[in-house]
């Protein structure tokens, strides 16, 4: 494990629970970091700026305790949506300062001003890209490492092969990064790394826990799924994301429509677009890998010990 970031003896494993809108929250943030594994929440899922406040004294004074009380949490990460089209970000990115949230995960933009005034409090930003292109601009405005989003990562996702887009981000920057897309398993980390990623990202796999907020019919969608019932498509929102395809069908809305509208034009069940989401559900290729509700520190330990044995297992494998 090489992380170049001066937390790195805080983390159990190279992971960041990845933050996912209306599912990641405060609960599942403090138990991840308990346990040695970057947690994280999108400011976006807090209805107000009001609880995006709540949530951060919360996390805080949890995490405060952990270390009062001689535990070593890993530091928590807050999502923001730093692009002018986001009418909270200047309110969010107050409180992030504020705060001096240790790591930002921004997503779409890449505003130099915005890396500054991360940089300026001590905190770092890791910014969200699809391409090597994204990356290029991101590490020139200031971030200090990729999230790699590739194809089969769960909500808004990228679409290029995993290996590939690693490939392409290292012919541009040395910054570190951070591979996201259907990673499951301790095994997958290592893996990620073996690729020369320095950490990880994982999402789907923690919908199913019994801190999320995902409802119980989600965490079930969740352990009947395979990647088989994963569907790509930008035509519900806008951007490329993977859905559940039993949802979609369950919300009305048709398979073979999705398919063959164009990016940018909109597909609803009913017309109705704040209707689009009730009922549907995102996941990533790595949906196999749920079978059932388990807390979060019991998933982090389990993925700790995975990587732990993948490792001595590569290593009698090399000798
Ligand atoms: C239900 C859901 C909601 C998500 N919401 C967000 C979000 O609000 N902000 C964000 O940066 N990424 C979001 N993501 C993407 C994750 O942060 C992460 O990139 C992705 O889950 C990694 O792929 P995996 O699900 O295959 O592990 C979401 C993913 C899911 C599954």
């Amino acid at each position: 494990m090489t992380i170049p970031f001066d937390f790195a003896d805080r983390l159990k494993i190279p992971l960041i629970a990845a933050p996912m809108f209306l599912v990641s929250n405060p609960k599942m943030t403090i138990a991840a970091c308990r346990a040695g594994v970057i947690g994280s929440y999108p400011a976006h899922s807090t209805r107000t700026r009001e609880i995006f406040a709540q949530w951060l004294l919360e996390t805080e004074a949890a995490l405060a305790a952990a270390e009062n009380a001689g535990e070593k949490p890993a530091p928590y990460a807050v999502n923001l949506v730093v692009h002018p089209s986001n009418a909270r970000m200047e309110g969010d990115l107050e409180l992030v300062i504020k705060h001096k949230v240790p790591i930002v995960l921004t997503s779409k933009g890449a505003p130099d001003d915005v890396f500054k005034m991360i940089h300026d409090y001590g905190g770092v930003a890791f910014h969200d890209v699809a391409s090597a292109r994204h990356a290029e601009k991101a590490v020139e405005a200031g971030a200090d490492a990729l999230i790699a989003v590739a194809g089969g990562a769960g909500g808004h996702c990228g679409t290029i092969n995993p290996f590939a887009l690693v490939s392409e981000i290292k012919r541009v920057t040395d910054k570190p990064i951070i591979l996201a897309g259907g990673l499951t398993n301790g095994q997958d980390l290592l893996a990620a790394e073996a690729m020369g990623a320095a950490m990880a990202y994982m999402g789907t796999r923690f919908i199913a826990t019994e801190e999320s907020l995902a409802p119980r019919e989600y965490c079930d969608a969740l352990i009947a799924g395979k990647a088989t019932d994963i569907f790509l498509s930008a035509a519900l929102d806008g951007a490329p994301a993977n859905w559940y395809a039993p949802s979609l069908v369950k919300a009305g809305i048709d398979l073979d429509e999705l398919a063959v509208t164009r990016p940018g034009k909109i597909v609803t069940s009913d017309g109705q677009s704040k209707q689009r989401y009730k009922g549907i559900w995102s996941a990533g290729h790595g949906i196999g890998a749920t079978t059932e509700v388990v807390p979060v520190r019991a998933l982090c330990e389990q993925l700790i010990g995975e990587y732990q044995s993948a490792r001595r297992g590569l290593l009698q494998q090399l000798d």
